[in-house]
């Protein structure tokens, strides 16, 4: 096994930062393949605390980083991402590929998410209005801005014009008042040029032979599939391929690299942003598992919405990539429960359905049908061996492992590194590469 891919089961923030620190040291490339800096990952151990968003999680355990061309990069938010790294000791130098063919995030996109977000009053998505979402439209439009157009004025200067001029009458038209002149945005990407160039270069032609000569690749999926704009609950989803189908694509690697992958799910569910969200608990129970569970955005800090494990919704984001394996965190959270239900299905109008239907709006009407495990009522947290949870924890981890349809390699007990269950019958984690 020497191509694995790390994705999130839910709607984001299952905890893949973790997971991702936990397997870095198998692997000698962390590759981020898709999104932009909407995503927030946090990686914990000893006292140390870090939260990346474009940066590969695994650049904090040594490992090289590469952000691939399916990723969408605010060139201001890279680099203010590595001044920041770099304060804490880890220093970013020959550690960080960034692909020439990844797309650019320029002021309009950010402008443009923000004024659809204030256009659309009630009916907004919820986005972390960092343009993500008018970053991909561009590329997909075929207009779009790419790294490697930053090293070449004459080119660079032609495309952000013809980028301006056709965002910034949209801009205008949703009342937008100060959209930048492109000869401004002209010069700070210059600025950001200069300094992202040591890092530039054709990762997919790197990771092509890097894979060719026999070297391990750990790819960090960002958001959940919950969350993809294809399979999630439209159009309540981010821009990009949430799922280990995209990595080969926001990589440019072959499809046939990947060997396996492991999706991250949250012992409960959480939600950031609007969209429905079948299993929520908009009661104190709900506040519990926030405030218990320190469910606020890595990212934009606003309060996570919580609720219930949905069965449905794991088993779908294990189908759509085709997992080996599970991680199951946060179960610390759920200690002091007395009964813990998990949704097995939902009902529709009455009638049963065990799948998330294509419209939101009935997504919105799915009445949730839950079978209750008694809780355990006392501290997992820390626990590093499953043969120390309470009867009851491995109860819930089956029942989880059953329902997602796929066995637990890890079960996180707490936030930091060292709280992890790894499960020693785990085949994954069997055929892993060597630590290095
Ligand atoms: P990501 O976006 O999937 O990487 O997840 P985030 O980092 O945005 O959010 C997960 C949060 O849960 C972070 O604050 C983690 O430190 C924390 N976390 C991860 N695993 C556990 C766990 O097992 N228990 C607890 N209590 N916190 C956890
Ligand atoms: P990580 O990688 C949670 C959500 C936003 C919003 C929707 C669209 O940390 O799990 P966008 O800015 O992407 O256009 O917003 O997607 N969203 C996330 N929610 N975790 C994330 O990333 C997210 N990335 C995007 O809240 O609802
Ligand atoms: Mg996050």
């Amino acid at each position: 096994m020497r191509v694995v891919a790390v994705l999130g089961g839910q709607w984001g923030d299952e905890g893949k930062g973790k997971v991702v620190d936990l397997l870095s040291d198998r692997f000698d490339i962390v590759a981020r393949y898709h999104g932009g800096h909407n995503a927030g990952h946090t990686v914990k151990f000893g006292d140390r605390h870090f939260a990346l968003h474009l940066l590969p999680s695994g650049i904090v355990r040594g490992r090289k980083g590469v952000i691939g061309p399916g990723v969408v990069v605010d060139p201001e938010a890279l680099l203010s991402e590595i001044d920041a790294l770099s304060a804490t000791g880890i220093s970013i130098g020959d550690n960080l590929l960034l692909s020439d063919r990844a797309h650019v995030i320029l002021p309009y996109h950010r402008l443009l998410d923000g004024a659809r977000e204030r256009a659309a009053g009630d009916a907004k998505l919820g986005t972390t209005l960092r343009g993500i979402g008018p970053a991909y439209e561009s590329a997909a439009a075929r207009h779009g801005v790419r790294v490697a157009d930053l090293f070449r004025p004459e080119i660079l200067a032609r495309r952000v014009s013809s980028l301006a001029a056709e965002m910034g009458a949209l801009l205008s038209a949703l009342g937008e008042p100060d959209v930048p002149l492109p000869e401004s945005v002209i010069e700070s990407l210059a600025k950001s040029a200069v300094r992202i160039a040591p890092y530039v270069t054709d990762t997919g032609r790197y990771l092509r032979h890097h894979l060719a000569s026999g070297g391990t690749l750990l790819g960090e999926g960002a958001h959940g599939a919950m969350l993809d704009l294809s399979a999630g609950t439209y159009p309540f989803v981010t821009s990009s391929t949430c799922t280990s189908a995209g990595l080969a694509a926001g990589l440019q690697i072959s499809p046939r690299a990947l060997d396996a992958s492991i999706v991250v799910l949250k012992a409960y569910t959480t939600r950031v942003g609007a969209g429905p969200f079948p299993t929520e608990l908009s009661d104190a129970t709900g506040e519990y598992l926030r405030a218990r569970g320190n469910e606020y955005g890595t990212t934009t800090g606003r309060p996570r919405r919580t609720g219930w494990f949905d069965a449905v919704v794991a088993r779908t984001s294990v189908a759509l990539s085709g997992a080996d394996a599970i991680a199951i965190t946060k179960l610390d959270v759920l200690d002091d429960l007395e009964q813990i239900p998990v949704c097995v299905a939902y009902r529709l109008e009455g009638r049963p359905i065990d799948s998330l239907p294509p419209l939101v709006e009935d997504v919105a009407r799915l009445e949730p049908v839950y079978e209750t495990l008694p809780g355990w009522k006392s501290k997992t947290t820390a626990v590093t061996r499953y043969e120390d949870l309470p009867p009851a924890a491995v109860r819930y981890v089956r029942f989880l492992e059953e329902a997602a349809g796929a066995p637990a390699a890890f079960i996180a007990t707490g936030p930091r590194r060292e709280e992890t269950i790894r499960r020693p019958d785990s085949n994954f984690l069997a055929a892993l590469p060597p630590a290095g």
